[in-house]
């Protein structure tokens, strides 16, 4: 019987991982207010290392306070974090499971900025057009501090024994900030040109590889396609598959050693997570957003209201894009990229059924996918696929229900349909604090 292609071990240059399924970035409010980290999060990571999946891509990891998006995740601004993520890594691997950690910096996009800081920093000093975060425009001394705070972030990551890091430069934190043509306004040498938009993202790489050698994994996530437009009329579409494209050349000769491809300037998008806008579960939890922006305030009206809350859902959705064409969304762009570079690239975006995967990877379209959401509904799909079970009997319905109640509850599938009780989806979601803190 030929080889399933979903569990050959791919090779980076410097790191193994088991099989081709990656558990996506997924954030959720599990730690301490300081960015201390829990063991709430072990728990959480721990549910994806036991279901089978080849590596784990943390969630957002702040560099620096300033640049979290919310309080309460784990961050790795200083060297007192070490010994949580040498833990959580410790026993992530008992499962033969690696961990890449996620350096972060959400720049202007923060959903809740917490007491330090009440402006965000930015390529730009004009606020978020969705929301209005106001922001700060970057000094070049404080972009040479920020690209020094990705670098020890990567040097603390390998100190705890982790397998990698990856550089978050999609979805419209601070690295897209700077990449992108529909937001960076700069007139230095950060800005204008595509080189120039780049050199912020350039410089975090030559400083990670000056900090920690040649051979820890580097990978880089991007928003191949930004979509800028996608909501807000006026606004420029931003980066091109070419734009990014090239890109990704650039990061390879500075010697990232993986892409990792997503899409969309902002986050969410409505193509990133591709779902539904779950329009009466956001009313219950966009409240905790009114003090942090600009446009909160009328946001959160517009979504109450029985006429415009259904228009703003339907702008959303038909932003989209077709519901039947979620999974594998960014394969074309991902298949771009992989054609351009000689580095293994990751593709996310729906994935959640084996041949869609299979398919995916043996078209040669990349070399593995990430999955989030179908891993929140089912953390055991990877083993699922090993059994010869081709789809989760109770899949992920993309409902993005999840996602919406990330900022106020806990991380966890909020589908009711997919429980026999309400109960028993309570009860599901809460098993991330077990075992507690204190035993
Ligand atoms: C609740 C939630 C939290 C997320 N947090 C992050 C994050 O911290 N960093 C990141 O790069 N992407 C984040 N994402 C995006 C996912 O990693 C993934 O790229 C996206 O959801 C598409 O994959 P999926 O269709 O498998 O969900 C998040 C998505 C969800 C639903
Ligand atoms: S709430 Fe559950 S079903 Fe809905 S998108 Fe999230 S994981 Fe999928």
């Amino acid at each position: 019987m030929p080889s399933d292609p979903i569990f050959e071990p791919l090779a980076f240059r410097s790191l193994t991982v088991k099989n081709r399924i990656f558990r996506s970035n997924v954030s959720g409010r599990f730690d301490n207010y300081d960015g201390s980290g829990t063991q709430t999060r072990i728990n959480w990571e721990l549910k994806f290392a036991r279901g089978g999946a080849g590596a784990i891509i943390s969630s957002f990891v702040p560099v620096t306070i300033r640049g979290r998006i919310i309080p309460n995740y784990a961050t790795i601004h200083t060297g007192e974090r070490i010994p949580f993520w040498r833990e959580l890594g410790r026993q992530v691997h008992q499962h033969d499971c690696k961990f890449i950690l996620q350096l972060s910096h959400a720049g202007r996009q923060r959903d809740v900025p917490g007491i330090e800081f009440e402006k965000g920093l930015s390529s730009t000093d004009k606020k978020d057009p969705l929301h209005g975060f106001e922001c700060e425009r970057m000094s070049v001394d404080q972009i040479d501090e920020a690209v020094q705070a990705f670098a020890m972030g990567a040097w603390r990551a390998k100190e705890a024994g982790l397998d990698g890091v990856e550089l978050h430069g999609a979805n419209g934190y601070l690295i897209t900030q700077f990449l992108s043509s529909g937001i960076n306004d700069r007139k230095d040498d950060y800005g204008g040109s595509l080189q120039n938009r780049a050199r912020f993202l350039l410089d975090i790489v030559r400083a990670i590889r000056a900090r920690v050698g040649r051979d820890f994994h580097l990978q880089v996530k991007i928003s191949a396609t930004e979509y800028n437009d996608a909501l807000v009329k006026g606004e420029e579409r931003g980066n091109t598959v070419e734009d990014s494209i090239k890109v990704c050349q650039w990061l390879e000769a500075e010697g990232v050693d993986a892409i990792h491809v997503s899409c969309g300037s902002f986050f969410p998008h409505p193509r990133s997570p591709a779902g539904d806008f779950p329009l009466d579960e956001l009313v219950k939890t966009y409240d905790t957003l009114i003090s942090s922006g600009l446009l909160t305030l009328r946001n959160y009206l517009l979504l109450s209201g029985s006429v415009t809350g259904p228009l703003f859902q339907r702008q959303w959705e038909r932003a989209r894009g077709d519901r039947d064409r979620i999974q594998g969304l960014n394969l074309p762009d991902a298949q771009q990229i992989k054609e351009a570079v000689g580095i293994p690239v990751i593709c996310t975006g729906g994935f959640q059924d084996a041949p869609v995967i299979r398919q995916a990877l043996t078209s040669g379209a990349c070399d593995a996918v990430s999955i989030a959401r179908p891993l929140i509904a089912n953390n055991n799909l990877v083993k699922m696929f090993a059994q010869g079970i081709d789809r989760p009997p109770v899949p992920c319905t993309y409902c993005n229900k999840c996602l919406v109640n990330a900022p106020e509850n806990p991380l966890g599938c909020y589908e009711e349909s997919r429980f026999r009780s309400r109960a028993e989806m309570v009860r599901e979601i809460m098993t991330v604090f077990d075992p507690p803190p204190f035993q």
